[in-house]
């Protein structure tokens, strides 16, 4: 039987239909004043402005006024992960840069270490505490990738933690394999063969085990060059592993051509582009992730959000949740931060978080707006004042409860 939830004070992203969202569509975040939702099998079954109902229903809540909004969508996080780093965190303060940190064994190799040593019982249960805190915090589907085990056993295993966590959540996940994220310390030289391996032994064990959705290169100075990219983008491709790529977060090297050339759904990161970029970004199909958390805690300079929605990229933001560049998966901080540090409206902000990360892990049938047949994944705020209040009132939590598949978590 349904759920009635009325007195919702303002229900945020409704919509009947909807595309992925570029430029200047971003701005328009449709909502009902005064609202009503009907949620059936844990999903979306009817909503509207406020209304006397006859029928049965199983419960009604009332939202007493709150503003409800469907769950963010996080597209790119590097949620399983062995400990923490906070001891290379103070060697930075103390003036080591991030190059320099991996140039020195730390970085992607202290994580992997560490990984490589730790069972699959403890990441997974390392995972699903991350996880259950990401669900309070308004997370509502997560995109999780490999990358910190570069070995094959090593990969395999946290892929099949991200399997496992697929199997037991309640909100949906997809997988990345990221075996091409730095190169271990024994091929620190001959890059060729890690590549080799990464092609001829993990990506088929993988598909085998049906352990990944994506693809995901780091393509950067001292990592991955475009052109492994593009071998390891075509590799995937015979499997059926559409990329999504880490570009453009230290250097503009050509990473994002090759993503756009090997028609990537997204690209992620983008601290660095240069006119050019942004332009040839805009005329794809290609999804611009924002991680503006990893610029705040690497002390960079931001995206530049507002010349590529100018430009009429369709963007996403994600939190980039990892022990090395962002140790927090908090998507509401991301909001406020692209608000404030990246000159995004709030309304752009929430479409980004929501609808467009759903395209940037196609679950836009499934999440993203508050849209008839979608899931009931939802985030009842505590009282706003204006849509504004949320980006503003930065490091506030303003979550009451949230909603996952039609049940208050
Ligand atoms: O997305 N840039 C590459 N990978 C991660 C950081 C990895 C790390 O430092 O552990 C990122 O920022
Ligand atoms: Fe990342």
């Amino acid at each position: 039987m349904p759920k009635l939830i009325q007195n919702i004070g303002c229900l945020y992203n409704v919509r009947e239909s909807h595309t992925l969202l570029r430029g200047k569509e971003l701005s328009y975040l449709p909502s009902i004043n005064d609202a009503y939702l009907i949620v059936e099998n844990g999903r979306i079954l009817d909503y509207g402005p406020i209304r006397h109902f006859e029928n049965d229903f199983e419960e009604i809540i009332d939202a007493k006024g709150q503003h409800v909004f469907p769950s963010w969508v996080d597209s790119h996080t590097h949620l399983v992960f062995a400990g923490s780093r906070e001891s290379e965190f103070v060697d930075k303060i103390k003036g080591l840069t991030y190059a320099d940190i991996a140039a020195k064994g730390g970085g992607i190799l202290n994580s992997a270490a560490r990984l490589q040593e730790t069972s699959f019982d403890d990441l997974l249960t390392q995972a699903r505490q991350r996880l259950d805190q990401l669900i309070r915090l308004g997370t509502g589907a997560i995109e999780i990738k490999s990358g910190y085990g570069l070995t094959v056993e090593a990969e395999l295993k946290i892929l099949r933690v991200i399997k496992a966590l697929k199997a037991e959540s309640p909100i949906p996940i997809k997988a990345t394999f990221l075996g091409a994220h730095a190169f271990p310390a024994t091929y620190k030289v001959n890059h060729e063969a890690y590549i080799k391996i990464i092609i001829e032994e993990m990506l088929p064990a993988i598909v085998s085990e049906q352990l990944a959705d994506y693809i995901d290169v780091f393509c950067e100075k001292g990592f991955f060059s475009p052109e492994q990219t593009a071998k390891i983008c075509d590799a995937a491709a015979v499997f059926g592993l559409r990329p999504k790529l880490h570009v453009n977060q230290l250097n503009s090297i050509g990473g994002l051509q090759v993503a756009i050339k090997k028609r990537a759904l997204s690209v992620d990161h983008l601290e660095t582009m240069t006119s050019e970029d942004i332009i040839e970004l805009a005329a794809s199909a290609t999804i611009g992730t924002l991680l503006p958390t990893a610029a705040f805690f690497l002390r960079m300079p931001y995206q530049p959000a507002r010349e590529m929605i100018d430009a009429g990229c369709a963007l996403a933001l994600a939190s980039d949740f990892n022990p090395g560049s962002s140790p927090s998966g908090n998507m509401n901080f991301v909001i406020s931060l692209s608000c404030i540090q990246m000159k995004m409206l709030p309304e752009e902000a929430i479409n980004a978080a929501t609808l467009n990360a759903a395209y940037a892990i196609e679950l836009q049938e499934e999440m993203g707006s508050i849209t008839k047949g979608k899931k009931a994944n939802l985030i009842f705020m505590k009282p706003l004042s204006s849509l504004a209040y949320l980006p503003y009132a930065f490091g506030n939590n303003l979550i009451d409860k949230v909603m996952i598949n039609g049940a208050f978590y």
